[in-house]
C-alpha cells in the first residue's frame, strides 16, 4: 500500500533544504519504496497564500498523511505582527496540537567527521551521542490563561502559565524510559524543581515510573547546570527528557555539541505512530536564498521518519551511511566548513548524498 507524505517547506532557508530532502525521498522512491510525495504552504508562505499560518485544508492533508516533512516556518517579513496566534510560528505549533505530536526525539550525534567543526573541543564532543525527549504538546507554550494587556493604571503586562498535568508527564515519561532501554540505559530528566512546582510534579511522575523500568538509571537535573554541563561535560548523557520549553533551548545548545544546528534532526510522534519530521533549526533569514544553507538536518529526519513512520529501517540507515560518505569526502556546507575542506552549496551537498546514497543500492 502506497504511503502519502506531506512536504511543508516553509519559509527562509525552508524550501531550499525540503527541495533536497524531497530528491532523496525520490531516490527512495526509485529504489522501491511505494511512496507519494505531496506539497503544501505552512508559516509565512501561507499567511501571503491565503492569510493564515496553517490553512484549514492543509491541516486536513497533514491529519490524512502517513508522516509530514516540515522546513522551516518565520522570517522578518512576519516579525511585526501583533497578535501571535495569526504568526508563521503559529502554524507549526498548530500542527503539532492538532495532530497530538507530544514526543519530540531530537538526536544530536556527532558524526566523527565534524569533530573539527564543533566549537568545543575534540576531547569533549568526540563519540558524542545523546537523545534529547522534549515534550512538545503541553508546558509553557500552551498553558492558559496566556496573554498581554494593559492595567488600568496604564502598566502593560504579559502572563504566560506553564501547567502539565500528570498523564503529560507520564507519557512523555514513557518515552523517554522506553528510548533508554534501547540505548544506554541512562535517563536525565532535567526540571527546575527547586523553583517550581509544576516541575516538582514532573519530578515526582519520573520517579513513580522508574520501578517499572529496572533496567533504566534515572537521575535528576535542574535545567540551569544541565545547560553548563552539556558543554562542559556532554558525553556524560544518554537519553535526556525534559519540557517543552527547557527542551527547545537545551537542544539548540546541543545541536553545537555536533558542528552545526544544521546537522540535528528531528522527530515529533503521536500516540498512533504517525510523525511530523523537521531540522530543529528555523528558516534562517540571514543565509536564506544564497545556497548557503545544510540540508543534512532535514535529510537525517528524512532518515527518521523512515524508520519511525514508514518501517524502512534500511532506507534509513542507507541515508545515514550517504550523510558519511560525503563527509568522508570532505565536501561541506558553509556552516561546517573549515580549511581543509571543500565548502559546497545546499544543493551540490544534497545531489551529492543522492548520488551517494544510490550507489549503496
Ligand atoms: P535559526 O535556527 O533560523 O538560525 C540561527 C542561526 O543558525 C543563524 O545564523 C542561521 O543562519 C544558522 N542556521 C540555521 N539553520 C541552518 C542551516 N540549516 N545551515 C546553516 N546555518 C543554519 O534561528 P533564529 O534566527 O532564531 O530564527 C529565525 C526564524 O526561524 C524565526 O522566525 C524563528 O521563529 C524561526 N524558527 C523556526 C523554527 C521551525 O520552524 N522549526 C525553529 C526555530 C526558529
Ligand atoms: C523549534 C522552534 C519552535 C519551538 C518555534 C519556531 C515555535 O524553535 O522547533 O525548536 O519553539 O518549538
Ligand atoms: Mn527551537
Amino acid at each position: 500500500m502506497s504511503r502519502n507524505i506531506l512536504i511543508l517547506p516553509g519559509d527562509g532557508i525552508g524550501p531550499e533544504i525540503t527541495r533536497e530532502a524531497r530528491r532523496v525521498l525520490e531516490a527512495c522512491r526509485d529504489e522501491g519504496l511505494d511512496i507519494t510525495l505531496d506539497e503544501a504552504p505552512v508559516g509565512g508562505a501561507a499567511i501571503d497564500a491565503s492569510g493564515v499560518p496553517l490553512a484549514s485544508e492543509t491541516l486536513e492533508k497533514a491529519k490524512a498523511a502517513d508522516a509530514i516533512l516540515l522546513g522551516a516556518v518565520g522570517g522578518p517579513k512576519w516579525d511585526a505582527m501583533e497578535d501571535i496566534g495569526k504568526r508563521p510560528e503559529k502554524g507549526l505549533l498548530a500542527l503539532r496540537k492538532e495532530l497530538g505530536l507530544f514526543g519530540n526525539l531530537r538526536p544530536a550525534l556527532l558524526y566523527p567527521q565534524l569533530v573539527e567543526a564543533s566549537s568545543l573541543k575534540p576531547e569533549v564532543v568526540s563519540g558524542l551521542d545523546i537523545m534529547i525527549v522534549r515534550e512538545l504538546t503541553g508546558g509553557i507554550y500552551f498553558g492558559q490563561p496566556r496573554g498581554r494587556d494593559t492595567r488600568e493604571d496604564g502598566t502593560r503586562h504579559g502572563y504566560n502559565t506553564y501547567v502539565y498535568d500528570e498523564h503529560e508527564i507520564r507519557r512523555i515519561g514513557r518515552v523517554a524510559f522506553e528510548m533508554a532501554q534501547k540505548r544506554n540505559g541512562r535517563l536525565c530528566s532535567v526540571d527546575k524543581a527547586n523553583v517550581l512546582e509544576v516541575t516538582m510534579l514532573w519530578r515526582d511522575i519520573m520517579n513513580e515510573l522508574a520501578p517499572e523500568y529496572p533496567d533504566v538509571e534515572l537521575s535528576h537535573m535542574y535545567v540551569d547546570n544541565a545547560a553548563m554541563q552539556l558543554v562542559r561535560a556532554p558525553k556524560q548523557f544518554d537519553v535526556i527528557v525534559t519540557g517543552n520549553m527547557f527542551g527547545d533551548i537545551l537542544s539548540d545548545a546541543a545541536a553545537m555539541l555536533t558542528g552545526s544546528i544544521g546537522m540535528l534532526p528531528s522527530a515529533s510522534l503521536n500516540e498512533s505512530g504517525q510523525g511530523m519530521y523537521e531540522p530543529c533549526h528555523g528558516s534562517a533569514p540571514d543565509i536564506a536564498g544564497q545556497g548557503l544553507a545544510n540540508p543534512l538536518a532535514t535529510i537525517l529526519s528524512v532518515a527518521m521518519m523512515l524508520r519511525y513512520s514508514l518501517n524502512a529501517p534500511g532506507h534509513a540507515e542507507r541515508i545515514e551511511q550517504a550523510v558519511g560518505e560525503v563527509l568522508d569526502r570532505n565536501l561541506r556546507t558553509a556552516d561546517i566548513a573549515y580549511p581543509g575542506t571543500e565548502q559546497v552549496t545546499t544543493e551540490a551537498m544534497g545531489e551529492a548524498v543522492v548520488a551517494a546514497f544510490r550507489r549503496s543500492g
